[in-house]
């Protein structure tokens, strides 16, 4: 058999990652905090059902649906994601300025392919969303990690790394951060663009997160502080309507928006018309604001009863970040505490997370004693039950 590209290696373990954690949430019996689904209550079937059985019809949207697209998405979407979902940021997009890509995901890949060089540095935060991580890699970029806290990336770290590696592009999530849940600061926002224009670095901001707020004060984007154009905007459909229709998009200027078109026509033609066709006329039926709040409260809830857990159960000596949105929280054990090897265990007992040690680029600092604990979709009764079973596992570690 011919052997395989080197670049097979870097997708291979992430792919790993994600199989182990789907098998150990196909087990019923075992209640998994692991994955980063939104809650399947949260999904807008019976909606979807009633609009496709209207506009999948050859004298309404039928024809539209199942014929080639156009690369950059069609009109309504792009309009949604306009109005209802940058002008509440502060983001004032034009047409032009605006794209429809295959989930999130499809960004990553597609920024790649625009400014990635070989050897070419990228800074992430320290923890970071390491499937991003592995598609920089596969462009044989080399990811460094930055220095974060509370209030997200220590920008003195970020400006010395600029110096000393002179990267071409930071990778930040910036609200309620996959896998942390943290929420970089208003002054660190801003200083991120500044640094993004100062040093004409790319800022790739990814915000699939922040329209799941259950507290706090809305803060905006990097993207609101940009005047050079050097901040990328990209954002997801997938928390906020369906994972599985495979829906984002991306904000820029419109000369980058022009080579994200010739490189997604070069990639995959365009994004499935038959899913954007549904979603914009989610949008444009005003369903979208009602269901966003059910999302929230469906989803507040299980933040509050997670966070309610890890206060009363777990032990002293163990840190814990409370997000104001998302999916996830970070919490943190002593520092002997393997999370990598106690998953075994805690397996056995019937509940899964997701070790830290998976977000922290290869080759840089990691801490083994983390784990990414996932509310999203475990209901509130099997929280409170998966919670007991993990605090006994980590009060037999400590
Ligand atoms: C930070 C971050 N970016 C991007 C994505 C990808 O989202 P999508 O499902 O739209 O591809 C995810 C999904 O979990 C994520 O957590």
């Amino acid at each position: 058999m011919p052997g395989f590209a080197k670049r097979m290696a870097y997708m291979q373990s992430t792919a790993d990652v994600i199989r182990y954690l789907f098998e150990s949430m196909t087990d019923p019996d075992t209640i998994s905090f692991g994955g980063g689904a939104p809650a399947k209550e949260a999904l807008p079937v019976e909606l979807i059902h009633g609009i496709a059985n209207e506009v999948l019809t050859r004298d309404r949207r039928g024809v539209q649906a199942l014929q080639y697209g156009n690369p950059i998405g069609i009109p309504d979407l792009r309009q949604a994601a306009i109005d209802r979902l940058l002008l509440p940021k502060g983001l004032q997009a034009g047409m032009e300025n605006v794209m429809i890509v295959s989930g999130g995901m499809e960004n990553m890949n597609l920024v790649s392919n625009l400014y990635l060089e070989p050897g070419d540095v990228v800074l992430v935060e320290s923890p970071t969303f390491v499937q991003a991580v592995q598609v920089f890699r596969m462009f044989e970029a080399q990811c460094i990690a930055c220095e974060t806290d509370n209030e997200g990336l220590v920008i003195e770290d970020v400006e010395a790394k600029i110096k000393q590696h002179h990267p071409r592009m930071i990778y930040v999530i910036p609200t309620f951060q996959n896998p942390s849940g943290r929420t970089t600061s208003l002054e660190r926002r801003r200083a991120l663009a500044e640094l993004g224009s100062r040093y004409d670095i790319v800022i790739l901001e990814d915000d699939p997160y922040s329209e799941m707020r259950y507290s706090g004060d809305v803060l905006p984007p990097i993207k609101y502080f940009d005047k050079t154009g050097n901040t990328i905007y990209a954002n997801s459909f997938s928390k906020i309507f369906s994972p599985g229709s495979r829906l984002g998009f991306v904000y820029a200027e419109k000369e980058i928006i022009k080579k994200f078109y010739d490189a997604k026509t070069a990639t995959n033609s365009h994004t499935n018309v038959v899913t954007q066709i549904l979603c914009a006329e989610f949008f444009n039926r005003g369903l979208f604001e009602p269901h966003l709040k059910l999302i929230r409260d469906i989803h507040r809830e299980r933040r509050d009863v997670m966070m309610d857990c890890i206060k009363s159960m777990l032990p002293d000596g163990v840190n814990y970040v409370y997000p104001d949105g998302g999916l996830f929280t970070w919490v943190e054990l002593p520092a002997h505490v393997d999370t990598t090897s106690m998953l075994e265990e805690a397996k056995q007992h019937k509940v899964a997370y997701m070790p830290g040690k998976e977000f922290f680029v290869e080759g840089q600092p990691i801490h083994n004693n983390c784990m990414r604990v996932s509310f999203g979709g475990v209901t509130p009764e099997n929280i409170q039950i998966g919670m007991e079973r993990l605090s006994s596992v980590i009060r037999s570690k400590m």
